[in-house]
């Protein structure tokens, strides 16, 4: 009997090209980055304990199944430069980010240069560091040169070894207008195209993003189309465009998912999914789905994720999918906002699913519908 059962490294290997001959040559099972090699690349955001290897099976599960990753805080301006002056900038964090991305031969994202949030407060003051009138003080002027010292010493820095940056981010209200930022109120409109001026200047051959959310939603949407288009009309370099994709169940439908990817696609930059997960919390607009999480706001899944919301997660993604692999000629890449559901920031404090590895770093039903999904 023995004799002729096979052995469990062969059944896996069986099992995999089953799936899609997508298998991690060490395990045998199905990979992401494999599955989706003729379709797009497959990114995360990591964190600190993940890129410096403290985090062992986080770090282990990064390179077994990912061949892009997103710093998901150590980029931010509070972080790599928190103070004014000559020692303003604290770049440890980053330079290990960037080494662990190279030791891993992915392709590197750089997040992200100008953002209303996660920026220090003395960025938006005048030159003594005062608030007058408890407002903003600092005059385009200043506003611009410290912005262009920013960009020219983080971009120039990691010059030729982050591919890509996201330059401007979520610079758009829900209603397509530009928000009034502290870097739109304080430069103007044109805050936009200087960063990415000064990105280009600092590293030529970057890819420069720009990148928001909701952009699923049609006014939004155009706002960012019509962004694009004043940028390149004027010959600023950006060179892709950034849909970050926090979604939920039931938002957005997958007809609008299809409608965007499209409508970027004839824009001719890059196309890229940035911060792919889904929120089983969040407020849902339909019956159905509120009747399924029941209590939305409150810790529903604190005892784990009953089996027909596990499927139905699986099935979203699949749809999610499936869309992409649709638009896999124009779809550059597809990154998730981080690794296992425990390293999820839509968590707050409460139990979420969001992610495609459990918190024990198991995949979930949703990553084999993943993996099902890819092109073949
Ligand atoms: C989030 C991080 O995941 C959190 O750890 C942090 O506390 C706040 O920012 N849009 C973005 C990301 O562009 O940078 C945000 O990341 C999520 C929303």
């Amino acid at each position: 009997m023995l004799m002729n059962t096979p052995s469990l490294p062969l059944l896996l290997v069986l099992t995999g090209l089953l799936a899609g001959c997508a298998t991690n040559p060490k395990t045998g099972s199905p990979t992401l980055k494999d599955a989706y090699q003729d379709d797009f690349m497959i990114g995360v955001a990591i964190n600190q304990k993940q890129f410096t290897g403290e985090d062992t099976n986080g770090a282990a599960l990064i390179k077994a199944q990912f061949n892009s990753i997103s710093p998901e805080n150590v980029l931010k301006w509070e972080i790599i430069h928190p103070r004014p002056g000559e020692n303003g900038y604290d770049f440890e964090p980053g330079d290990r980010y960037v080494d662990f991305g190279e030791t891993n031969g992915m392709y590197i994202i750089g997040h992200t240069l100008i953002w209303h949030s996660q920026t220090p407060r003395w960025v938006f003051r005048d030159a003594n560091g005062r608030a007058l009138n408890g407002t903003n003080s600092a005059d385009r002027e200043l506003l611009l040169k410290r912005m262009h010292d920013h960009i020219q010493t983080v971009v120039g820095r990691y010059k030729g070894r982050i591919q890509c940056w996201d330059v401007v981010n979520e610079a758009l209200n829900e209603d397509g207008t530009l928000r009034r930022s502290p870097w739109q109120r304080i430069i103007g409109d044109d805050y936009i195209e200087k960063a990415f001026q000064y990105a280009h200047e600092a590293d030529p051959d970057a890819v420069l993003r720009y990148n928001d959310y909701s952009l699923e939603n049609e006014p939004k949407r155009k706002g960012a189309i019509a962004l694009i288009q004043k940028l390149q009309a004027r010959g600023i370099p950006v060179t892709a465009i950034g849909s970050q994709s926090h979604v939920k169940m039931d938002w957005p439908a997958l007809e609008q998912v299809d409608a965007t990817l499209s409508a970027f696609a004839k824009l001719g930059v890059k196309v890229m999914i940035t911060e792919l997960d889904v929120d089983l919390l969040g407020r849902s607009e339909s019956a159905e789905v509120a009747e399924m999480q029941r209590e939305i706001t409150s810790n529903v899944y604190s005892n784990g994720l009953p089996d027909a919301v596990q499927q139905a997660l699986a099935r979203r993604y699949a749809g999610l999918f499936s869309v992409f692999v649709k638009h896999r000629k124009d779809i550059a890449l597809v990154t998730f906002w981080g690794v296992s559901d425990g390293d999820s920031w839509l968590n707050r404090g409460r139990m979420n699913y969001p992610l495609l590895f459990r918190r024990d770093h198991k995949p979930s039903p949703a990553f084999d519908a993943v993996i099902n999904t890819a092109h073949r």
